[in-house]
């Protein structure tokens, strides 16, 4: 019994994670169903609901190991199912359970179902499913608070972007290969999701700080005296500022703050070596090594990919995380990788 109730309330906190995170609709749902078949050992799982800022349904159906996910409209739904969703009454049954999802108004159900007759639900398990599927529904709901909070604050990051873009043109990343860079780094590092979205805002972000640095300093092409190199070093910091209230962007504001670290702890602006420094800033560190070494700027002439490779591979443990570039050298290498960059300039 004991276990049992453990089992609901890691699931729980898993539905608190899923809701909180930078999830696509599409794998919260299927979390969330997951959720369902792992508390109730249930051998089929229906969840369907409607996602604000996604229009649309999303249903997710599990049963023998395998897992269906659909998105459309209305028509989606089996004529049970909008009945159900009319009806917004709950199905007990000793094999089945079916309960609306409601928050001011239905917006989904869902269906569970053990196949054998002599495994029926016990009264415990409907009570938990009714008292679950009403958490469901409260969590969904602030999952698409949280969703219409993520639009406005990627609004705000394009506004950011543009503006920064205007003030000092030459020196953000570029936007398409740093996206493709991102995607296949972080699928060598195995990242997380959640991860992914962080280091995607991080490389649109991260040098936003520069506004508040004279552009005449940013774009100067001989060497800085001491206190204009202060005065840049300050960038991440202030960087930090310009998000630090945005509670979605808090994941992203350690890899801000420390993506001028170096590896061998010779970097600013807290001196951190090694694994101290977020994986993040490691990773944003070697895109914006490439970024600058391989489209140039306008105080440094651009380099061609062997030549890129050289430096990074030289900076290897001194400037930047070894694995990193173990990584990133392997991507680069990659025939269709190749063409890809150098089609770009
Ligand atoms: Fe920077």
């Amino acid at each position: 019994m004991i276990k049992r109730y453990k089992a609901v309330f890691s699931s729980l906190h898993t539905l608190y994670r899923l809701t909180h995170s930078f999830i696509d609709p599409k794998d919260f749902v299927l979390g969330v169903s997951k959720l369902y078949k792992n508390i109730f050992k249930a051998d089929k799982v229906i969840l369907v609901c409607k996602i604000s800022n996604f229009y649309n349904f999303i249903k997710v159906q599990l049963y023998d190991k395998k897992q269906m996910v659909k998105k459309g409209g209305i028509s989606i739904l089996s004529k049970r199912e909008k009945d159900i969703l009319q009806d917004t009454k709950e199905i007990i049954l000793d094999t089945r359970l079916i309960c609306p999802l409601v928050f001011i108004e239905p917006f989904g159900i869902v269906y569970i179902k053990r196949k054998t007759k002599n495994d029926i639900f016990d009264d415990l398990e409907k009570r938990w499913f009714i008292s679950i599927s009403e958490q469901v529904s409260v969590y969904i709901k602030i999952y698409n608070l949280y969703q219409e909070q993520r639009k406005t604050i990627l609004n705000y990051i394009k506004s950011l972007t543009t503006l920064l873009n205007q003030y000092i043109p030459t020196s953000h990343l570029h936007p398409k290969s740093t996206a493709k860079l991102i995607r296949m780094l972080s699928k060598e590092l195995k990242l997380s999701s959640s991860e992914i979205k962080s280091l995607e805002y991080a490389s649109l972000l991260h040098d936003a700080g520069k506004l508040h640095i004279p552009s005449t300093l940013l774009t100067k092409q001989y060497p800085l005296t001491d206190k204009e190199y202060k005065l840049i070093m300050k960038h991440p910091r202030k960087g930090v500022e310009l998000i630090k209230e945005l509670e979605l962007l808090k994941p992203v504001i350690p890899i801000i703050l420390h993506h001028h670290e170096r590896y061998d702890g010779k970097g600013y602006p807290s001196h951190l070596k090694k694994e101290e420094i977020p994986l993040g800033s490691r990773i944003l560190a070697v895109i914006d090594a490439f970024d600058a070494m391989f489209f140039g700027r306008p105080y440094k002439k651009n380099m061609s990919l062997e030549e890129v490779e050289r430096e990074l591979y030289n900076q290897k443990e001194k400037q930047f995380d070894p694995k990193i570039i173990d990584c990133f050298i392997k991507i680069l290498n990659m025939k269709d990788t190749k063409k890809y960059l150098n089609s770009l300039r």
